[in-house]
């Protein structure tokens, strides 16, 4: 069965009580239950990792290519200035979707610009919950398991 690691970043352990009108109101924990239900579904394994620490991202990212088939990354605000974290995307060479819950375009002008999505295969940014069910997908899709139906 292909393996999909799953890692948010920082304050993401938040989700629910930080501002629920840009964030929405599921915690992490239904976010995650939502993802290995979705997983379970479609025939993959999942797991699923929180952590506000950049080096700590990075250290799981390494460990993730020998262990994973796809990384589905939530870099929080590392996103628009981390280039460790890019440096490791680009290393593990795994098939990345980076995944945002809010449209990073629609935002304040620091936010407008990843550093990390220029080595991840796309993008999916600005539907809540649902960009993480559409990540799932498209790895889905990507490693060959049935299309969802
Ligand atoms: C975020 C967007 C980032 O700009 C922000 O710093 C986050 C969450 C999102 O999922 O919308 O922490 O990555």
């Amino acid at each position: 069965m292909a393996k999909v690691i799953v890692i948010h970043g920082p304050n993401l352990n938040m989700l629910g009580l930080r501002e629920p009108e840009i964030y929405g109101i599921n915690t992490l924990k239904e976010i995650n239950e939502r993802l290995l239900e979705e997983a379970n579904r479609l025939g993959l394994d999942i797991e699923t990792f929180q952590t506000n620490g950049e080096g700590e991202i990075i250290d799981l990212i390494q460990s993730a290519r020998q262990s994973s088939d796809a990384l589905i990354l939530n870099p929080g605000a590392y996103s628009h200035y981390s280039l460790a974290i890019r440096d490791a995307v680009s290393a593990a060479g795994l098939p990345t979707i980076e995944v945002h819950l809010s449209n990073i375009y629609s935002r304040e002008r620091f936010r407008r610009k990843s550093v990390i999505a220029g080595v991840c295969l796309g993008q999916i940014t600005g539907f809540g919950i649902d960009s993480y069910i559409l990540a799932l997908h498209a790895v889905s899709r990507l490693l060959g398991q049935a299309p969802p139906r």
